[in-house]
């Protein structure tokens, strides 16, 4: 979900939709406004679905200086008007967004709200209702709000509040929940993302866990869970405006794929100086020390992090463990004295992977680093080094840059540790020659994106069902290439390890079930050519992704020879529009598939 919030600003109601715009990615089920003005006159519209149909419902007779915003992506109760944000008490004196999840909502409102007749199925209600019980019994909004807030327990929150009858204030609080206050000229803004607001202000605030905040126009005043006033330096945000607008490109995602070339020369010059890798010493130590790393990520991050492993074990000579964090959250693991951990976030904020930090943080008490798109997140500031992959901000909900980033990251961490132990391949490795030779073959493949379309739209347009498969890196990269089919195309796809299928998954296969085989890896394309033809010789449409030194003549799609270690590099943005064409064959919403968001700040 997506939160936005200003303060004294005659263009409150522009300022909250074009936020809420920004943060469309975030979820896009329903969205809603509540602002207020001087002569108290508020408004509130909601809407289901997307921003738009929110805009539609906007009247021109309303105008206010503060107020809230939310875009929503649901988790209790279904999208709808009724569901949205913003909810409000009973007598419509109290308003609150909400993003993450009140784990004793039911609790709650049996022990608290038993006769109240709630209007949503959310827990989010449960907490403005609450506000609103405590202020008919006499606290003051503020100490109304906290009472609510010390009833929670350790639920995820990040909430704004808004009284009717003060339009001039809004109340902020923030637990394991992204949230930020950004710092203008005679106004203030509330965002959960910076994004929303760099048309606004680049100076921005944290809010840390169990703190809550007190804005106006002209003052912003934080307070711990006991009160104490906390003062705070701003820091500034450095990304371009520009950068969030596709400009001529018809989606985000286009625009992402394009630029993975363009990404790869900026880590370039970020992490590397001819050959020499730039990488902070202590974090460098540390790496050297380890003798297990655990790479922590979820979704695209995780399958980064299978590629991660080779690269690691390879280059590096470190055992290296690769884990979902939402199943490494609760389970009880062995770790090992010397690990270290690695969080692989595009967003960096991430539910999943930040609960299996606080354990790092907590519990294990091992040192860390996230590898994230976003300097100021919550895993950047919690990990004890963080490092950015200067991807520019990644908006389409299929990730993209950021996996091709996030390997070649990978790749450079890899080979400074393994240059530190003297180790003679990582001595060899001229890794700024492999990552210029990637970044061509990648340029080579978005070059060739009209072939790309042409198999798409040839094999993919009406199929329900798809397999990519390969072996090893091939495999790994056939994971993610599936991820993105299934996830914007809504084609079931899988990706499956090719020497596998026949231990159970071709019984799947029929007659002209698509297979798309991916061979960049020289010790096993013949296996994978083998695995190939027994899907053939069962009816399956084959489709292959080769690199040019083991193509045959039949092959579909050949794609330039790199070093075979990074091979997912180039391989990938094959199968990034793959399926970005078969979407738009298949008539959907390329940047915003539907249940998913883009960050997910609850586990
Ligand atoms: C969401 C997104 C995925 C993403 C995953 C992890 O599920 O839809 O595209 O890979 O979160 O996000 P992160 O920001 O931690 O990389």
């Amino acid at each position: 979900c997506g939160i936005v919030g200003v303060v004294g600003d005659p263009d409150a109601l522009n300022i909250l939709v074009s936020g809420l715009k920004k943060l469309e990615y975030r979820g896009y089920d329903s969205a809603g406004v509540y602002v207020t003005g001087e002569n108290q006159s508020d408004y509130l519209v909601k809407a289901q679905g997307k921003i738009a149909n929110l805009e539609k419902k906007i009247t021109d007779d309303v105008h206010g200086t503060t107020g809230i915003g939310h875009t929503r992506w649901a988790t209790h109760g279904e999208p709808s008007v009724d569901n949205a944000h913003p909810h409000f008490s009973n007598d419509h004196r109290f308003y609150l967004v909400h993003n993450g999840v009140i784990d004793n909502f039911n609790e709650l409102k049996q022990r608290y709200l038993a006769d109240i007749d709630f209007k949503s199925e959310t827990d989010t209600e449960v907490v403005v209702q609450l506000v609103s019980k405590f202020a008919n019994e006499g606290l003051d909004t503020k100490e109304a709000f906290k009472k609510s807030l010390s009833l929670l327990n350790n639920s995820s929150y990040a909430f704004l509040l808004m009284d009717q009858k003060d339009p001039n204030t809004i109340y902020v609080a923030k637990n394991k929940s992204p949230m930020l206050i950004g710092l203008g000229d005679g106004f203030n803004v509330i965002c959960s993302d910076a994004l929303a607001m760099l048309q606004r202000t680049n100076r921005f605030m944290e809010i840390h866990d169990g703190e809550m905040a007190t804005i106006s126009a002209k003052d912003v005043k934080i307070e711990d869970k006991d009160g104490n006033q906390i003062t705070r330096e701003p820091f500034e945000v450095d990304v371009d405006a520009a950068d969030i607008n596709k400009g001529a490109y018809p989606y985000y995602m286009l625009k992402e794929i394009d630029e993975q070339p363009a990404v790869i020369h900026r880590i370039q010059s970020a992490y590397l100086n001819k050959n020499e890798v730039q990488l902070n010493s202590n974090l460098m130590d540390k790496l050297t020390n380890a003798s297990r790393i655990y790479i922590v990520g979820a979704g695209t991050s995780y399958h980064a992090g299978l590629v991660g492993k080779h690269l690691f074990e390879k280059i590096a000579q470190i055992p290296t463990e690769v884990v979902v964090s939402s199943e490494f959250a609760y389970d009880d693991p062995l770790i090992e004295q010397d690990a270290f951990f690695i969080f692989l976030s595009q967003s960096g904020e991430t539910a999943d992977s930040r609960q299996v930090l606080v354990r790092v943080n907590d519990e294990w008490k091992k040192p860390s680093l996230t590898i994230t798109n976003v300097a100021n997140s919550t895993l950047a500031r919690e990990a004890e080094f963080s490092v950015t992959l200067e991807a520019g901000p990644e908006i389409a909900v299929a990730s993209t840059k950021a996996y091709t980033a996030q390997i070649a990251l990978e790749a450079i961490i890899a080979t400074a540790i393994g240059r530190t132990k003297n180790f003679e391949m990582a001595q060899n490795l001229d890794i700024d020659l492999e990552l210029s030779k990637v970044a061509n073959a990648m340029q080579a493949v978005v070059d060739e994106k009209g072939r790309i379309e042409q198999v798409a739209v040839d094999n993919l347009s009406d199929t329900r069902n798809a397999f990519y498969i390969g072996r090893g890196l091939d495999y790994f990269v056939a994971l993610e290439a599936s991820l993105k089919l299934k996830e914007i195309s809504y084609i079931q796809a899988e990706g499956f390890a090719s020497g596998e299928l026949k231990h159970g998954t071709i019984a799947l296969i029929e007659k002209g079930t698509p297979v798309l085989g991916i061979i960049t890896q020289p010790q096993t394309a013949d296996n994978t050519r083998s695995n190939l033809q027994e899907t053939k010789a069962r009816g399956a449409n084959v489709i292959t992704i080769v690199s040019e030194s083991l193509a045959q003549t039949e092959d579909t799609l050949i794609i330039p020879d790199v070093n075979p270690d990074f091979a997912p590099l180039v391989s990938v943005v094959v199968g990034q529009l793959m399926a970005y064409y078969a979407t738009l064959q298949r008539g959907y919403n390329v940047d915003q598939p539907r249940n998913l968001a883009k960050s997910v700040t609850v586990e």
